[in-house]
Formats: C-alpha cells, sequence, structure tokens
C-alpha cells in the first residue's frame, strides 16, 4: 500500500513538474513577443514626439510588426500559464477571454488601417495614437500596473 502510494505521489509529482515547465515557456514566449513589440512602438513614439526623425518606413514595418504580434499573441495565454515568470498577466484575462482576445483584434485593425492612412508625417501624427492606444486600455485592465 504504501510504495504504492508513493508510486502515485511521484506521478503526480512528475505531472506538476510538466505543467510547469509548458507555464514558464509560454509566459516567457509571449512577454518575448510583446517586449519586442514594445521595442518597436517605442521607437515609432519618438518620432511621435519629436524626438526622432520622422521614418515612414520605420512606421510601416512596425504596423506589420505589430499585425504579425497580435496574430500570435492571442493563443499564448492558455488556461495553465496564469502565474509564474513574474507575469503581469492579471487573473481578469481568463474571467472575460472574449474581451481580451477582442482587443488584440482591434489592435490588429487599427494598426491595418494605420498602414494604408499614414502617408506622411502629418498624417502620421493624427492616425498614430488610434493604435497606440489599444495597448494602453488592455494594460489598464489586464496588465498588473508597475509599482
Ligand atoms: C489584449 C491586451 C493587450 C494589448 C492590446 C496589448 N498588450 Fe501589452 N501586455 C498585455 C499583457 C496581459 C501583458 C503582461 C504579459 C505577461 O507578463 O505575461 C502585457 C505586457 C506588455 C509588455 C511587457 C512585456 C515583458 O517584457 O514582460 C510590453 C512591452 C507590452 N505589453 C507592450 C504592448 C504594446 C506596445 C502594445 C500595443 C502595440 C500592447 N502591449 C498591446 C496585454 C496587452
Amino acid at each position: 500500500m504504501r510504495s504504492r502510494l508513493a508510486v502515485v505521489t511521484a506521478a503526480v509529482a512528475t505531472l506538476a513538474t510538466v505543467a510547469l515547465a509548458q507555464n514558464v515557456a509560454v509566459i516567457k514566449e509571449r512577454q518575448d513577443h510583446l517586449e519586442a513589440m514594445g521595442k518597436a512602438v517605442g521607437k515609432v513614439g519618438k518620432m511621435f514626439k519629436g524626438e526622432d526623425d520622422f521614418d515612414l518606413g520605420k512606421v510601416q514595418e512596425t504596423l506589420k510588426l505589430i499585425q504579425d504580434k497580435v496574430a500570435v499573441l492571442p493563443k499564448l495565454f492558455p488556461d495553465d500559464s496564469k502565474t509564474g515568470e513574474d507575469t503581469e498577466a492579471l487573473p481578469a484575462i481568463w474571467e472575460s477571454k472574449k474581451d481580451f482576445e477582442d482587443r488584440f483584434a482591434k489592435l490588429a485593425d487599427a494598426a491595418k488601417a494605420a498602414s494604408v492612412a499614414i502617408t506622411d508625417e502629418q498624417n502620421f501624427v493624427d492616425e498614430w495614437p488610434k493604435v497606440v492606444d489599444n495597448c494602453k486600455e488592455c494594460h489598464k485592465k489586464y496588465r498588473k500596473p508597475k509599482d
């Protein structure tokens, strides 16, 4: 009896380890995508603030990158990735998964629309906030605030 229980306990422990390992991998993966997106968006933000020269090619590249990232991001929030790896993801994500995923879709639509609308510095200034407002709105609801 005793040894059988030990075997079961060991099996459960192994399963728990595997589940944990999966979590960490997917959390890291989404953080890498988000970080890459954040870096690119930050560079364009400097152009927006007038700290860097406007570069239409870089803006368009970033809008494309946003669409590519948003195509993979929604899949990287599975149920077993709520904790670990210093995740800043809030539990609200899994309580309102549809709203959360809709926001990624909205960001993709905004990036696509902006890639058509932005042709020069003048319309860049008008259109860029429509893209990045989606980042802020989602973070407000679903990402732990920095302390
Ligand atoms: C649908 C919701 C949503 C949208 C839209 C969104 N984010 Fe996030 N973002 C998150 C969540 C949730 C996290 C926390 C992820 C984690 O730590 O597991 C995060 C984390 C980040 C991080 C930190 C990544 C790291 O290194 O840990 C950056 C940078 C970031 N987002 C940038 C952006 C930018 C830029 C945009 C817009 C172009 C954007 N996000 C749009 C939900 C979103």
